[in-house]
């Protein structure tokens, strides 16, 4: 681990470096899975961050998207996706960018084919999160529209101990909602998931420096107030060899009720 002085990297820088350790190509892989959705033209990526997954998996995906919109609350990334968006996007392509929290957003002006929600439900309330399938369903998609969601598993469906969480245990922090939590809730709302897709990653914890554990240092509830404990855990975890593990679903969830209408 090098001892720079990274203190004002953002959580997006963080998590990307990380990310560039091998989770990106094992993304790359799940969407690959997931083949073309026919007739998708319109797209909403909801909490897309720089977008580097959500363009990977539309490019994939939604082949004949016209208009894609998205949304974050997160201004600080704004500059890096619209780089991100010229570099990706066909010049035909219409890219419309809201800096908003998702709960506040008024939603789009026509209805759209899918929407996407990567990595982000974490962040919601679980009132928030039924509101906002509620406004997907019924406000935002048109009849037989998807909504794709990814999260990271936990304690349900998983081949190994996730380090993030198991690391906030240890050491009293909350741990993130796992996907398993949404698919229940999803379900119990009268609404079917679709199909799923499963994916895992290990990573070697030496390649982790400060840059990077500064997304574990903010994303913590509470925060920790710098990285020692974490530097601690971690090279507890080297000493035993052990590696970073990580592992999640990526679903599509679809409306029971009005597809059968
Ligand atoms: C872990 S990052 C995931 C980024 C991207 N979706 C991905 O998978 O790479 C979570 C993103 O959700 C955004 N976010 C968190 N809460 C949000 C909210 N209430 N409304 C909109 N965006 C939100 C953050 O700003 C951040 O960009």
């Amino acid at each position: 681990m090098d001892d720079a002085n990274d203190s004002k990297y953002s959580c997006t820088e963080s998590l990307h470096e990380i990310r560039q350790l091998g989770v990106y190509d094992v993304y790359k892989g799940t969407y690959d899975q997931v083949g073309v959705c026919d007739g998708v033209e319109r797209v909403i990526a909801i909490g897309c961050g720089t977008a580097v997954c959500e363009l990977e998996f539309l490019k994939r995906v939604a082949p004949n998207m016209k208009h894609l919109i998205l949304v974050d609350k997160d201004a600080v990334c704004l500059e890096q996706l619209k780089m991100n968006l010229s570099n990706s996007l066909h010049k035909d392509i219409v890219g419309e960018l809201h800096s908003s929290e998702a709960q506040q957003w008024q939603g789009p002006n026509i209805r759209v084919d899918l929407i996407t929600m990567f990595h982000c439900l974490y962040y919601f309330k679980p009132e928030e999160r039924k509101e906002f399938y509620r406004k997907c369903f019924n406000d935002w998609l048109n009849p037989g529209g998807k909504l794709y969601i990814k999260l990271a598993k936990d304690l349900h469906e998983n081949n190994d101990e996730d380090t993030l969480n198991s690391f906030y245990r240890k050491t009293g922090r909350r741990p993130q909602l796992e996907a398993f939590t949404i698919k229940e809730e999803v379900r119990s709302l009268g609404y079917k998931i679709e199909s799923e897709h499963h994916y895992e990653f290990y990573l070697d914890l030496k390649l982790f420096n400060n840059r990077m554990l500064h997304f574990v240092q903010y994303d913590a509830t509470p925060p920790y107030e710098n990285l020692d404990v974490i530097k601690k855990e971690m090279n507890k975890m080297i000493a035993d060899g052990k590696k970073a593990y990580g592992a999640g679903i990526l679903f599509c969830v679809v409306n029971n009720v009005s597809d059968k209408a």
